[in-house]
């Protein structure tokens, strides 16, 4: 029997197995199609104080390996999150996990605020929160959090004095380098690193000659972005002794073990839900046998298990 079981930060996992923000509700619309038993935690969709209605419509397209977005983080806000679909997700999951709050803002007091409200439900089955900085700062003209290291660690420690829940960082993929921005997230009191949110991406119906999504443009997420995804959660692990949550296109086990083997903790499952909901189950099991078959006993010995001459 491999241990399957890692440790995020403060935030202990049964699997290393997760699933990723806005890709999986708010934990419990799955509840009748997967089993909760593989899982580790998972990640709600983002909320905010208030609610946001998102972006109009159409908000998403289907390409060629993978999925193009632009939803603009709609959602009921924090009250409502936390009064209906946690009091659902404790209802309806028979074998929950912790759920790992997606937060975002428009300007720093307004993540702390979120940040405060979810640490004051006290929830038991709140295991961490997780900022989403790739949003737009609208004090600051509309640049994101995740793009400038010096808002970035002003904002984390904002969040890190407001809470005491294990604290991920969501980083940006779209930057030059990702250590300054992974430094901001140490400097400001982070307890873990999940990467990659959406790449920026764009669709062009060419008959019409018009943008398909009515945002104009949205983000990419999938197949199509995960050796993208692999090279900066190995950067990521060669600049830090933060856990890494690995995120984009992980479609089957051996997706899951290249990001651990690259120095990864623990991943998880966004898109590849969509389509078969019960991938992160079957994720869960090959990373299993994958320790079997190569004399791993516990899956946390995969992290950073790269060999290089
Ligand atoms: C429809 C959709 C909605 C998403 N919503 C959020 C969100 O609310 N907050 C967030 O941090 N990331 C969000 N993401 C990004 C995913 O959590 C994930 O980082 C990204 O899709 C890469 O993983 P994947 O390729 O497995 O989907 C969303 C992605 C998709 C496809």
């Amino acid at each position: 029997m491999v241990n399957m079981e890692v440790e995020l930060g403060a935030l202990k996992m049964r699997t290393p197995v997760a699933t990723a923000s806005g890709t999986f509700g708010y934990g419990y619309e799955y509840a009748d199609l997967i089993d909760y038993s593989k899982l580790g935690a998972v990640t709600a969709k983002g909320v905010r104080m208030e609610a946001w209605p998102g972006n109009p419509m159409p908000r998403h397209c289907e390409v060629e390996g993978g999925l193009v977005n632009a939803i603009g983080l709609q959602g009921q806000g924090v009250k409502h999150f936390l009064e209906r679909d946690m009091f659902l997700y404790s209802r309806v999951v028979k074998d929950p996990v912790p759920v790992i709050v997606n937060i975002w803002g428009q300007s720093e007091e307004e993540y702390a605020e979120v940040a405060a409200a979810v640490s004051a439900a006290a929830h038991p089955l709140i295991g961490a929160l997780e900022m989403n900085v790739s949003c737009p700062n609208v004090k600051a003209g509309g640049h994101t959090f995740g793009q400038d290291p010096k808002v970035l660690e002003s904002v984390v420690a904002k969040v890190r004095a407001a809470t005491k829940l294990p604290l991920i960082v969501k980083l940006a993929p779209n930057v030059p380098s990702i250590v300054p921005y992974i430094r901001a997230c140490e400097n400001g009191g982070a307890d873990a690193l999940s990467l990659i949110n959406t790449i920026p991406a764009m669709v062009i119906d060419i008959e019409r000659r018009v943008p398909v999504l009515a945002n104009r443009s949205g983000g990419l997420s999938g197949r199509a972005i995960h050796p993208a995804a692999v090279k900066l959660v190995y950067d990521a692990h060669r600049a830090t002794k933060l856990p890494i949550l690995a995120m984009g296109g992980v479609y089957e086990a051996k997706d899951a073990i290249e990001f651990m083997l690259a120095g990864a903790t623990a991943v998880a499952i966004g898109t590849a839900t969509f389509s078969a909901p019960d991938t992160a189950a079957k994720v869960c099991d090959g990373i299993a046998a994958y320790c079997e078959r190569h004399g791993f006993a516990a899956a946390k010995e995969l992290t950073g298990a790269i060999c290089e001459s």
